[in-house]
């Protein structure tokens, strides 16, 4: 009794200091409703690298050495899983469950405590972690059934999360979506003939409402509250967006979607993302919506195979790049790294391999190059005199401006201040450069490598139409071009 109560007890204080949510990193949707900012409105740039399973998988020190690594890489975010897939029956590496016997209203102390001082030691890194306070296949399974997060104890469990990690972005969904059908029928019949098989399309959404009403009612107004969905499964169905779901509610204040890992078609034929043209969905969020922040929420992964098959080719640290530079010059407040073997946490000799890149530990994998050259993407936003008049700024570019990785993309100061065009294939384009004000800018090549400027001269001053040709390098053909003063 005496044990428990202190228990109790020292776990009530022990949430009051976590649960603080610290100034310097917290949000708030002003002065511009596109991006994110801090509470005393400096920018915040949304660097975010995915973990899914770091409560999971990692043990404290593990995960006090991955969060290390993180912080020294600039990333302001991480994505992580409250409870992931088999999670509700699987106990975490220090063997705790997170409830007992599997019932949402009877919350298992050690486990959650685990998941707080986590969540503590990312904060004092200055990094901010993002809740999916249940993986999609709790609310329903692959095949429609109905999982163990339902219309009864949705509300509830919300609640219970909202109360006790105010401040921090929640995800729900998470990789399916609220519109469902029997996947598993659906790519049967496919891989028999290619026909479209009738399936009933059952729509979950009533739970994601109960759980994000939870959310807001525990955590009060300010709850930053999206949603991750993965491409649909059937034709005619609302476009694989946060916003497409949920767009008309309060409570969805940023939008996402989800490129994914393929850049062919899937089985059967329906509506899906490219993850070589990321940033179609981020230019239709941007255009749907005048007041929300909008983020790629899972881009192509580096080390993950094309598809996640075997004998693919896996992304590199340069389709990272690209996507991600793409992403942001056409709209979105920030950028989601991943990496295939590190948002699982993979551990030899502990899980099985799930073959979707090669197999090697997420230890090893934290040091993959795209991990460290993401930071540059916010660098050269950070730079900038101004933050909260960037808008994106295709217009400028005159002539073809490429598609896929091809893709030539522009931002600009709305006041003028600069003018950031992104090529990923160094070779001469051509822009209007009347929104700048001066006609005398400082010039310069950014290396997304890097993060280095290379100076240049410009010819006299800036006429409205020029053409620019950017340098050669042996080791990679992307660059921005900085027009700035
Ligand atoms: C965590 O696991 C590592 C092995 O990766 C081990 O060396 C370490 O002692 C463990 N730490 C804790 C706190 O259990
Ligand atoms: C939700 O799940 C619980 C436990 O399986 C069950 O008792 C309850 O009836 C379900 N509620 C609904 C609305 O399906
Ligand atoms: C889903 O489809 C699979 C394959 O056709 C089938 O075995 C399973 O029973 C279906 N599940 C439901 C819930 O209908
Ligand atoms: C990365 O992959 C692309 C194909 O998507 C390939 O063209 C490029 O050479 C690769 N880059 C590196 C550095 O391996
Ligand atoms: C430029 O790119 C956008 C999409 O980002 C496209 O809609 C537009 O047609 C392109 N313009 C030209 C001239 O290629």
């Amino acid at each position: 009794m005496v044990l428990s109560a202190i228990a109790f007890f020292s776990s009530v204080l022990y949430c009051t200091t976590v649960l603080a949510a610290p100034n310097q990193i917290s949000y708030g949707l002003k002065p511009n409703d596109r991006f994110f900012a801090t509470s005393d409105g400096k920018p915040f740039f949304w660097q975010a690298d995915t973990a899914w399973l770091l409560y999971q998988n990692l043990n404290l020190t593990e995960a006090k050495t991955y969060i290390d690594d993180r912080a020294t890489k600039g990333f302001t975010v991480i994505l992580t899983a409250a409870l992931f897939q088999e999670g509700l029956k699987t106990p975490n590496r220090q063997g705790d469950l997170p409830f007992i016997n599997q019932d949402f209203s009877k919350p298992n102390e050690p486990y959650w405590q685990h998941v707080d001082t986590v969540i503590e030691y990312a904060w004092q890194k200055q990094v901010r972690i993002a809740l999916v306070p249940a993986w999609g296949n709790l609310i329903h399974t692959n095949d429609n059934l109905p999982g163990p997060v339902n219309q009864s104890n949705a509300f509830d469990f919300g609640q219970w999360i909202g109360k006790r990690y105010p401040g921090l972005p929640k995800m729900l969904v998470g990789d399916t979506n609220p519109y469902w059908m029997n996947k598993t029928a659906v790519k049967a019949n496919y891989a028999l003939g290619g026909a479209y098989p009738a399936q009933k399309v059952t729509d979950f959404s009533d739970v994601y409402e109960a759980q994000a009403a939870g959310l807001v009612s525990g955590e009060g107004k300010g709850a930053m509250i999206t949603i991750h969905c993965t491409n649909q499964w059937f034709e005619g169905g609302p476009l694989a967006l946060a916003s497409s779901f949920f767009g008309h509610r309060s409570w969805l204040t940023f939008d996402t979607s989800q490129s994914g890992h393929s850049d062919f078609p899937p089985n059967p034929p329906i509506p899906w993302w490219n993850a070589r043209r990321g940033y179609e969905p981020v230019e239709i969020m941007y255009k749907v919506h005048q007041k929300r922040p909008i983020l790629d929420n899972e881009p192509h992964y580096e080390g993950r195979y094309n598809n996640a098959k075997q004998g693919n080719a896996y992304w590199n640290a340069s389709n990272v790049r690209i996507g991600s530079y793409q992403a942001v010059f056409s709209g979105a407040s920030g950028v989601t790294y991943g990496s295939d073997n590190v948002w699982q946490m993979y551990i030899p000799g502990l899980s099985e391999p799930t073959g979707s890149g090669p197999t090697r530990s997420w230890a090893e994998d934290i040091s993959l190059p795209g991990s460290s050259q993401i930071q540059y993407v916010k660098k050269v936003i950070l730079d900038r005199k101004s933050y909260f008049t960037r808008v994106p700024a295709q217009e400028i570019i005159i002539g073809d401006n490429g598609s896929g990785e091809e893709h030539v993309t522009a931002t600009i100061d709305g006041a003028g201040g600069f003018i950031l065009v992104f090529t990923p294939i160094s070779v001469p384009f051509t822009i209007s450069t009347t929104s700048l004000r001066s006609r005398r800018p400082k010039a310069s090549w950014y290396n997304p490598l890097n993060g280095e400027y290379m100076v240049f001269a410009l010819d006299g001053s800036l006429k409205s139409t020029e053409t620019f040709t950017p340098p050669t390098a042996p080791d990679h053909s992307d660059w921005v071009l900085v027009l700035e003063g």
